[in-house]
């Protein structure tokens, strides 16, 4: 077993490594002989395999379908170097490919594919240690969830954000710009060339979304969570900064193997908690709290939705990056990222310091003294751009829980909806309800749905089960008549998920869905509803005993309604998915933990 408070000091002596039972193993030499022959074919010696060497794998999720990630096979060289030069022996092997925008229905339904092949690959090839290439949203929490189940030495490298994007002079950024260019071809102002023009702006060099979107999130969480080399996460792909940090990753994998430091010394109650209260400052995606709850139950820490509003909320927004501010990935980089961020907490008491990196250092030792290089992009904890910048947990009867990240609520929001200075805190209004994008996408422009500046839409059958994986669908931007009215963003609740890269203060993830019998499938358009954003209260306003007939009729007719699955995956996920409170991980998988240890 593996003592944490070793780490940073000498190898422990060395164990016997976990590879030596495929490759040396002269109690059983015809197993050994078959396993041993078919590696040598490419030109491996014996002597390598044979003379403990660590064997190091690099779960490689990038080409030419994860165009995000794609640069990891340029950086996979330099991880390669360093693995050598430590003394290790690299094999890269890919990892199921997880493209955010590219993957139909949605990429979430394959972050739990992606993670049940690496949790086999991890488990069943000779592997002593793995570096873990992440960065395009889901990559992150599949990788981090395989190495939490399996349970060997892993280190995580970001492939880092593209460059900044630019259009006349101004900051483009990944997926912000797409809603801003909706908003622009609705009211007439671009056709469909320009559309595409400017939403192709964003994209200027490899890399993943410029943006804080899920994927700077996530990867700015891994360094907080400690799988990832400090300073390491804001890194821009093309840097060469990047590269030697490749360099770096692969060195200490090897000796993370020699000093048996595994992901459940570092994943620890205190280190999700740091990650939650960074989230805050950072100003990160709705998305965290469904990855990092999958995380922790996958490692067996103790995390609930509750944690994010107990330990996130009062945190301020310190980072001014898009969607909520004005800066893009390469501007986080130079202001300091990561680390700049974790030491302002610091200074405030709201960072649990001794939870682990995996160089062998505490959080608090690798980022206390670590300052912000320019306050712009970075703000001191005393001139935040926003207070409280956390999510607030929902509940009532349209929900168990749903979450809204309020630090997006927006001037022109407030003052239509929260301005009641009797009541500055809650909204009420009528709802227009949808079943799903397409019934969104078909319907959202007609004059009779009667959608006013003070509706309410809803959007229903999006959760893991209704549209499997859950759609990235609640913010819906309002009908073209009103946008044209200046008005451009309605209050918006549903239970599938929201892009990181959208700044609309929706209420999301709301758990349980629809599709699995939560509140949202008994409500009716025209029906009224109460959000209370300081008791946190979600209802509808609709006599009990009325939502007592309607759910008694729904199930008559065999409950809520959602499209049938159309490939083999979405019918067994559908079949064992959690709700996304509970991180939308597969039921059967949460018992397997540490599974490497039963070697
Ligand atoms: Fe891949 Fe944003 S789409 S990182
Ligand atoms: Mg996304």
């Amino acid at each position: 077993m593996s003592d944490p408070t070793h780490a940073g000091k000498p190898a422990a002596p060395q164990k016997t490594l976990r590879s030596r039972a495929w490759f040396d193993n002269p109690d059983n030499p015809d197993m050994t002989a078959l396993y041993l022959e078919r590696y040598l074919n490419f030109g491996l010696t014996r002597e390598e395999l044979q003379s403990g060497k660590p064997i190091i794998g690099i779960a490689q999720t990038g080409s030419d379908l994860s165009p995000c990630n794609r640069h990891h096979l340029v950086l996979a060289e330099r991880i390669r170097d360093g693995i050598r030069a430590a003394g290790g022996i690299p094999m890269e092997f890919p990892v199921h490919p997880i493209q955010e925008t590219g993957k139909r229905p949605t990429a979430a339904l394959d972050r739990n594919l992606a993670y049940l092949g690496l949790v086999e690959v991890l488990y069943g090839y000779p592997l002593d240690g793995v570096v873990l290439t992440i960065g395009c949203d889901k990559t992150t929490p599949a990788c981090l969830m395989a190495a939490a189940t399996v349970n060997i030495p892993a280190i995580a490298l970001s492939v880092g954000p593209m460059l900044n994007g630019w259009f006349r002079g101004e900051r483009t950024g990944s997926g912000t710009i797409v809603w801003r260019a909706r908003q622009m071809m609705a009211a007439g102002e671009i056709d469909y060339q320009g559309f595409v023009e400017l939403v192709a702006s964003s994209a200027p060099s490899t890399g993943y979304c410029n943006t804080m979107g899920t994927a700077t999130t996530m990867n700015s969480l891994t360094e907080v969570l400690g799988m990832q080399l400090p300073g390491s996460a804001a890194i821009p792909a093309p840097y060469r900064e990047r590269q030697q940090a490749a360099f770096e990753t692969g060195k200490r994998i090897v000796e993370m193997v020699e000093q048996d430091i595994k992901p459940s010394d570092i994943l620890t109650r205190d280190a999700f908690l740091n990650a939650i209260a960074v989230n805050s400052a950072i100003g990160g995606s709705t998305n965290a709290p469904i990855h990092l709850n999958a995380i922790a139950r996958h490692v067996g820490v103790e995390l609930s939705v509750d944690d994010w509003q107990t330990h996130g909320y009062e945190i301020p927004l310190l980072v001014n990056l898009q969607p909520a501010g004005e800066y893009l990935g390469e501007d986080y980089h130079h202001a300091g990222g990561v680390p700049a961020v974790v030491s302002q907490l610091i200074s405030r008491g709201l960072i649990r310091e001794d939870a682990m990196n995996v160089n062998g250092r505490t959080i608090g030792e690798n980022c206390r003294d670590k300052p912000i290089l320019d306050e712009r992009v970075i703000r001191p904890f005393d001139s935040p751009l926003k207070e409280k910048a956390g999510f607030v947990v929902l509940r009532g009867n349209l929900f168990g829980s749903a979450i809204m990240k309020t630090s997006v609520i927006s001037e022109e929001f407030r003052e239509r909806y929260l301005s009641n200075p009797d009541d500055p805190d809650a909204f009420e209004g009528k709802v227009v309800v949808f079943d799903g994008p397409e019934d969104y996408h078909h319907r959202i422009d007609d004059p009779d749905l009667g959608v006013d500046a003070y509706t309410i839409l809803v959007m229903r059958g999006t959760g893991p089960i209704g549209y499997p994986g859950g759609a990235e669908v609640v913010n819906m931007r309002p009908p073209a008549h009103l946008i044209k009215q200046g008005v451009h963003s309605l209050p918006c609740i549903g239970d599938g998920r929201q892009s990181g890269t959208s700044g609309s203060p929706s209420i999301l993830n709301a758990a349980p869905e629809a599709a699995a019998g939560g509140g949202l499938a008994l409500l009716k358009s025209g029906d009224r509803i109460r959000i209370d954003l300081k008791t946190g209260a979600a209802d509808m306003l609709v006599p009990e005993e009325e939502l007592q007939a309607r759910r008694a009729a729904l199930e008559a007719d065999g409950g809520y309604r959602y499209p049938a699955s159309q490939t083999p995956w979405q019918e067994i996920q559908r079949g064992m998915v959690e709700q996304l409170d509970e991180g939308m991980v597969l039921k059967p998988a949460v018992k397997y933990q540490r599974v490497a240890q039963t070697f």
